[in-house]
């Protein structure tokens, strides 16, 4: 089924991960994607492989936490489509050094990719987004974004920040037909927790606590991010969904 004919989909760091295979599910659900991401070969070669498979495909080089990066992007995406439907902040950075520990360069370099990188994403997309008649915005955020646990508080404040910048996005857009929604998963296989879950240790400790009993895959990410992108979603804004194996049930 094409989920997403003749929709426009900006995902940023979507050069592997989560994003990457949510490029590849949009693709396939036959939409035009956009594929951004400060690893800009990456993104080339993935759009290359898309474009082969016959998708309509755009690498882009997008630094989330650059202004001068996304207007050159939603640039780019008017010359050539002239709206965007859907927009997918997946960009982030990761960080398990708890408060009393972390530098403040530190602090403010996750803030600005996970929260900053969002709201300039959100900025420069609405009036692409207004030409759509019906779009919606995905912030990948976190179940640290919903409860707190012994790791980062840089990381938790950035996606507490990312659910509330969502809820403010979704009711000031709402009369323009764009909805906002965010997403919230617990620990996924990606190279983001390559260390810890290659540590049997540590990621039997990490699957002790989740109800389902194991880490999720991309690929359960990227449904939930196609249900929120389809018109399958359209009555759904100011949403929060975790995904997350039960994690935050307890
Ligand atoms: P990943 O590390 O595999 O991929 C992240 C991508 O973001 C990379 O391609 C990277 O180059 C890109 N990126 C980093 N800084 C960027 C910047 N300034 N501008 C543009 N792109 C940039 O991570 P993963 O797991 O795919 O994460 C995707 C999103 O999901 C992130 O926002 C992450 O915080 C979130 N998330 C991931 C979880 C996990 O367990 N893997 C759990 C909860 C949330």
């Amino acid at each position: 089924m094409n989920r997403l004919s003749n929709k426009v989909a900006l995902i940023s760091g979507a050069a592997r991960g989560i994003g990457e295979c949510t490029a590849k599910l949009f693709a396939n659900e036959g939409a035009s994607v956009i594929i951004g991401d400060i690893d800009y070969s990456k993104c080339k070669k993935t759009a290359k492989k898309l474009q082969k498979e016959g998708h309509d495909c755009l690498a882009v080089n997008l630094d989330v936490t650059k202004e001068s990066d996304w207007k050159g992007t939603i640039s780019e995406i008017n010359s050539k489509y002239k709206k965007l439907d859907i927009l997918v902040n997946n960009a982030g950075i990761y960080s398990t050094v708890p408060i009393e520990n972390t530098k403040l360069d530190d602090f403010n370099s996750i803030i600005s990719v996970n929260l900053t990188g969002v709201f300039l994403g959100t900025k420069y997309s609405i009036p692409l987004l207004r030409n759509s008649d019906g779009g919606s915005i995905i912030n990948i955020s976190s179940t640290a974004g919903l409860v707190g646990n012994s790791g980062s508080g840089a990381y938790g404040a950035s996606k507490g920040g990312v659910r509330s910048l969502t809820k403010y996005t979704a009711l000031q857009h709402a009369m323009d037909n764009i909805r906002v929604n965010s997403l919230h998963p617990g620990p996924i296989e990606t190279e983001m927790l390559a260390d810890k879950l290659s540590n049997l240790e540590s990621r039997s400790a990490s699957e002790s606590k989740i109800p389902l009993g194991r880490i999720g895959t991309i690929k359960e990410v990227a449904m939930a991010i196609l249900f929120f992108a389809s018109n399958e979603s359209s009555y759904i804004t100011g949403a929060e969904l975790a995904i997350d194996g039960g994690l935050t049930a307890q």
